[in-house]
């Protein structure tokens, strides 16, 4: 990202699998006269040491590539922490060259030593010289106190200053905007383009035609996770290893041309992530990550996506949606922002299916709202359990970091399809259907609030919005 917070994006680009190269890279630090950086490839559950490792941008692997494909490792000798049993030994590296390096290391710490959970260590850091070729030499080690990072005190040339890529004038507002005045349009904003939605790495489903995106917005969780009732599916299954699903909720839709391209406005300083959708408004793919934007940013992205460092494909003529002016987002429907089943799907269960769903000579599953605790600690609406645990929701990716077009939310649940075939004559408008598609696309959640307080008020149907945008 640039030094103003603009344009975060992760160097290994998209689908790069942690697991089989470091859980995490710290400390980053550009190299004198290179491309490259240096980092710490460091673990998930503790601080920044683990081993060394030289991250060259231009060779950050495409998909199903090799993870490690961009990154050199600096000190073999010790494994990756967690991903590869490694230890919390080396960090804070300071590059000098590309070849030689500071930094702190303790070999005498252990395989799962100092992590989450385990004993304090106070670490016994010395200041080591290496270099790329194996040579290690020490500089330094207290005796009292460990050396957690190194910095060099020497004259050095001044790093470039990056231009300020925000609109001068464009402040920042700390303005809290919170229920029930929660319009967007007050906030600070951003100017997005992205040229060919097309542009992807997965392929798109035969004859998909995109028509619009969908701006989801991710709120920020307001307990620590691990103890909440969580927001949907994943509370008490094996299926999910994930703590919990976050709140989103729908900014807006925009249109996108025939040729793929769009132009419009978001909310600055605001975590948000694009769906693209077909003629019928469902989702044929969905980023996985958020991205946000800083007041007066203008972004153009290429695709959804391209490989990383991908141009778009020459054109003559400039995208269509770039010779006009930005779009401002079309807000959905009451209940999508956040989305949550309560006020989404069950009063279109309670109009349409209770008349059969709810009654025990019925000979099929309950869809009332009645309070359900299949879990400890878990509420839901009977119809939610038996919507979503007996699979007619969207909830699993399937594969742990992609979004396969065409198989998501609305388009990959059989709910859809069982209506629409004409299900014991049930007729839905337009609307409900739109409804139900929109949960579905926004992982099946049942609460959009984090507070038990609130879930239990949600639940009883009383209006409640999450504690922080
Ligand atoms: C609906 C199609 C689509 C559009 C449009 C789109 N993305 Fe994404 N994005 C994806 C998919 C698919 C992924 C990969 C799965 C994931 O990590 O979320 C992704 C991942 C990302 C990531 C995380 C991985 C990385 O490369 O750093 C960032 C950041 C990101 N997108 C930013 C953006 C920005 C900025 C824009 C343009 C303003 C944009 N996206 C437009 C589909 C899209
Ligand atoms: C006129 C009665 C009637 C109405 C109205 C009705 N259903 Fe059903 N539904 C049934 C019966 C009976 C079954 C069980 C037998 C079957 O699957 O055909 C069933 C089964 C289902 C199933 C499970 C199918 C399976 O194979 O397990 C789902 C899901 C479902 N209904 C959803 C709905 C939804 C959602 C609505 C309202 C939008 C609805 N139904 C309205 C009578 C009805």
């Amino acid at each position: 990202m640039t030094l103003n917070g603009s344009d975060p994006r992760q160097m290994h680009a998209n689908y790069t699998i942690r697991f089989d190269r470091t859980n995490t890279e710290m400390d980053l630090r550009p190299i004198p006269n290179s491309s490259k950086y240096v980092a710490t490839g460091a673990l998930h559950h503790g601080q920044n040491y683990g081993s060394l490792v030289i991250i060259d941008p231009a060779r950050a692997p495409e998909e199903d590539a090799d993870p490690m494909a961009c990154l050199k490792r600096l000190t073999p000798e010790v494994g990756f922490p967690e991903s590869q049993v490694g230890a919390q030994v080396w960090g804070f590296p300071y590059p000098i060259s590309e070849d030689l390096f500071l930094a702190v290391a303790d070999h005498s710490i252990g395989v799962n030593e100092g992590m989450e959970g385990k004993k304090y260590l106070r670490g016994d850091y010395g200041i080591y010289l290496l270099d790329r070729f194996g040579n290690r030499e020490l500089i330094y080690r207290d005796p009292e106190i460990g050396c957690a990072t190194v910095l060099p005190l020497i004259a050095r040339p001044k790093p470039t200053v990056a231009p300020e890529l925000v609109k001068p004038g464009e402040i920042p507002s700390q303005e809290y905007i919170s229920f029930p005045d929660r319009d967007w349009t007050k906030r600070p904003q951003a100017e997005v383009t992205i040229a060919n939605v097309y542009q992807s790495l997965k392929p798109w489903p035969e004859n998909t035609k995109i028509k619009s995106l969908r701006i989801v917005q991710i709120y920020a969780m307001s307990v620590p996770s691990g103890w909440l009732k969580y927001t949907g599916r994943q509370e008490g299954t094996t299926l999910h290893t994930a703590t919990i699903s976050p709140v989103r909720g729908v900014i807006g839709t925009v249109p996108v041309e025939e040729d793929g391209s769009a132009h419009f406005m978001v909310p600055a300083q605001m975590e948000v992530f694009f769906q693209a959708l077909d003629e019928n408004g469902n989702a044929v793919q969905s980023m996985r990550s958020g991205t946000y934007f800083q007041p007066g940013d203008n972004v153009s992205c290429v695709g959804c996506h391209e490989p990383k460092g991908q141009i778009t494909r020459s054109s003559s003529v400039l995208p269509t949606a770039f010779t006009r002016p930005a779009s401002i987002p079309q807000p959905d429907v009451e209940g999508s922002r956040p989305a949550n089943f309560v006020e989404l799907v069950q009063p279109i269960l309670d109009k349409h299916c209770v008349e059969c769903h709810a009654k025990p000579e019925s000979n099929t599953f309950s869809l009332a709202r009645e309070p359900y605790v299949p879990y400890h600690k878990t509420k839901f609406y009977q119809s939610y359990y038996n919507l979503v645990f007996k699979d007619w929701a969207f909830y699993d990716y399937v594969h742990p970091t992609r979004t396969i077009p065409g198989q998501f939310g609305s388009l990959k649940s059989p709910l859809l399809p069982l209506l629409d075939n004409g299900h014991y004559g049930v007729k839905l408008t337009p609307e409900e259907r739109h409804r139900i598609a929109l949960w579905l696309d926004m992982l099946s959640p049942f609460y959009s609030v984090y507070e038990p307080e609130l879930q239990d008020k949600q639940l009883e149907g009383e209006p409640v919005y999450p504690t922080l945008e």
